[in-house]
């Protein structure tokens, strides 16, 4: 038996049902270009072509793999300096990049060995003569800083909340059978968003929340497919009409 107060979209009129197909069409049109832009602003961080768990944390968390001091010394500036000499500055990064340090020992060594190249004149390198411009290669990649995320956040939670309700009204004209599985479908969505911000910070303390990111994003996903599929189908191809509440077919 039918609920009451629930119409079917075999009875909306036809003006109606262009609208939602309106709607539809470019929110689902929308969705991939976000896919798009997901994709292409994260991929390839960690080194590799694809969309990996890995490029997630980076993108929040930060690289592990230190600094662009660190890996330049590691690779192709090792030749550049003695092996204790370079050990100097590793270590002077790795415990912080203090400045009186830099004053009294590693400044020095830098204006020796690294200055000739690296110095104001050549607009192609950094530049390696005093503590600021070092510091500029000496930072820890920390990824997406806390206003940018905030600023994120809150775009996301707006916008996300609104394709996901209209999308959702539209969706709730689609009959099924078990009312709770349309319920679960119309709510996931809702639960993903949380998840899925809170993690962008949570990623912070521990990477593994990377994986609630790309788990939430999935599942929001598939709510939206879902929703959008069931609904254009019972809009325009089903002929299944759902069965009409008791009370009506009484009279
Ligand atoms: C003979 C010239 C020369 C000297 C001396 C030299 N470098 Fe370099 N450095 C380069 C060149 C050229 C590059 C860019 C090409 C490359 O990365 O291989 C570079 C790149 C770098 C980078 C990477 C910059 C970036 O934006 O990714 C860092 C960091 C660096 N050098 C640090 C140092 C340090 C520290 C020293 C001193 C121990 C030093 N270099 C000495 C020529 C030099």
């Amino acid at each position: 038996m039918i609920r009451r107060h629930f119409v079917h979209f075999s009875q909306l009129t036809i003006t109606a049902r262009m609208l939602y197909t309106g709607v539809l069409c470019v929110l689902g049109a929308g969705y991939l270009a976000a896919m798009v832009f997901v994709f292409i602003s994260h991929a390839g961080r960690d080194g590799k072509p694809a969309l990996s768990e890995q490029d997630i944390v980076i993108a929040y968390a930060g690289s592990n793999s230190g600094t662009k001091l660190e890996s330049a010394l590691m690779g192709p500036m090792s030749k550049m300096l003695q092996p204790d000499e370079n050990l100097q500055i590793v270590e002077w990064v790795r415990k912080g990049a203090d400045k009186a340090e830099f004053d009294g020992k590693i400044g020095p060594l830098m204006t020796k060995r690294c200055a000739v190249c690296h110095n104001n004149n050549n607009p192609h390198l950094p530049s390696l003569e005093s503590y600021p411009e070092v510091m500029k290669v000496a930072e820890k990649d920390t990824g997406a800083n806390i206003h940018t995320l905030v600023r994120v956040s809150h775009i996301h939670l707006f916008g996300l909340t609104f394709i996901f309700f209209l999308i959702g009204a539209i969706f709730k004209h689609a009959y099924f059978r078990r009312e709770w599985l349309q319920a679960a479908i119309i709510v996931t969505p809702f639960l993903c968003i949380v998840a899925d911000i809170a993690s962008w910070y949570l990623t912070k303390l521990n990477t593994e929340f990377a994986w609630v990111i790309i788990g939430s994003g999935a599942l929001m996903g598939a709510s939206f497919s879902v929703m959008f599929f069931v609904s254009i189908w019972q809009m325009w191809f089903s002929r299944k009409v759902p069965p009409q509440p008791a009370a009506e077919s009484n009279v």
